[in-house]
């Protein structure tokens, strides 16, 4: 069941984005050679607490952290721990924030230090993708018409969209329907209605599409090994244009 937020939920939709946002943002300048991934999930702990809300991914079934850091071909869901960031290492940071009974999702790659032109270049097609995406995120058309432009933009620049992982309806629950993948042909799929709060969340990666899973039971890396980039806002569907409930940094 897809669920279509009030006037009233939509306010504390806002109020959950704007924590989960300024969250990522803190997290994406901590990115810095010699930072450990430990550091950075101790400090959104500290400040989605600070802001009276609850990370929304800790515990999320056994996940044992505030925010998931994936370094240079880890695609999604790296465990923070040890590992001290290097000049040069892309670093993708996804972290969610749950207050007043409603969740804020969002997702960014960030460059630590000097990282090479193809690495910037993937952060670039991957942050693009999610804006071309999401210029069919309005009523009337159809989930899959976002994938399609998703796909279609990031292959047109020579790169391929993770197939295994989607984005996903958002509010009350972390994931609700619709599920919303970064591929496929448009027009298929349920109808976009204002109201709906969905995260759209291109997983791009520089090589082939293929993932593996890590023993760890979360990690999910590419095949070949090359790098992946991860965007992702939380959106409200409106008559126009859609609001961006985790507005990105300027
Ligand atoms: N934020 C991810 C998503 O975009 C989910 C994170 S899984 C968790 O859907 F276990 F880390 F919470
Ligand atoms: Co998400």
């Amino acid at each position: 069941m897809i669920t279509l937020k009030s006037a009233r939920e939509i306010e504390l939709m806002r109020r959950a984005g704007k924590i989960t946002a300024a969250a990522r943002a803190l997290a994406g300048e901590m990115v810095k050679p010699g930072v450990t991934t430990r550091e950075i999930d101790k400090a959104v702990y500290r400040f989605i607490k600070s802001q009276g809300a609850e990370p929304s991914f800790l515990n999320y079934n056994g996940y044992p952290a505030s925010v998931c850091v994936s370094v240079n071909d880890e695609i999604i869901h790296g465990i923070p721990g040890d590992r001290v960031l290097c000049e040069g290492d892309i670093v993708s940071v996804d972290v969610g924030a749950y207050i007043g009974g409603f969740h804020g999702d969002c997702a960014a790659t960030y460059a630590c230090g000097t990282i090479s032109a193809e690495a910037q270049r993937l952060i670039d097609v991957t942050r693009q993708s999610f804006f071309e995406g999401i210029q069919y995120a309005r009523e009337g058309c159809r989930v899959s018409d976002i994938g399609h432009a998703v796909q279609e933009y990031v292959e047109r620049n020579g790169f391929s969209v993770v197939r295994e992982y989607v984005g996903h309806g958002v509010g009350r629950n972390m994931h609700e329907s619709p599920e919303i993948p970064n591929y496929g042909k448009g027009g298929h799929g349920p109808k976009l209605l204002r109201g709906m709060t969905i995260a759209v969340e291109p997983m791009v990666n520089a090589g082939t599409a293929a993932i593996r899973q890590m023993p760890d039971g979360w990690t999910v890396k590419t095949a070949d090994g090359k790098y992946a980039a991860h965007y992702e806002n939380t959106l409200l569907i409106t008559a126009g244009e859609p609001e961006l409930l985790t507005v990105p940094a300027p």
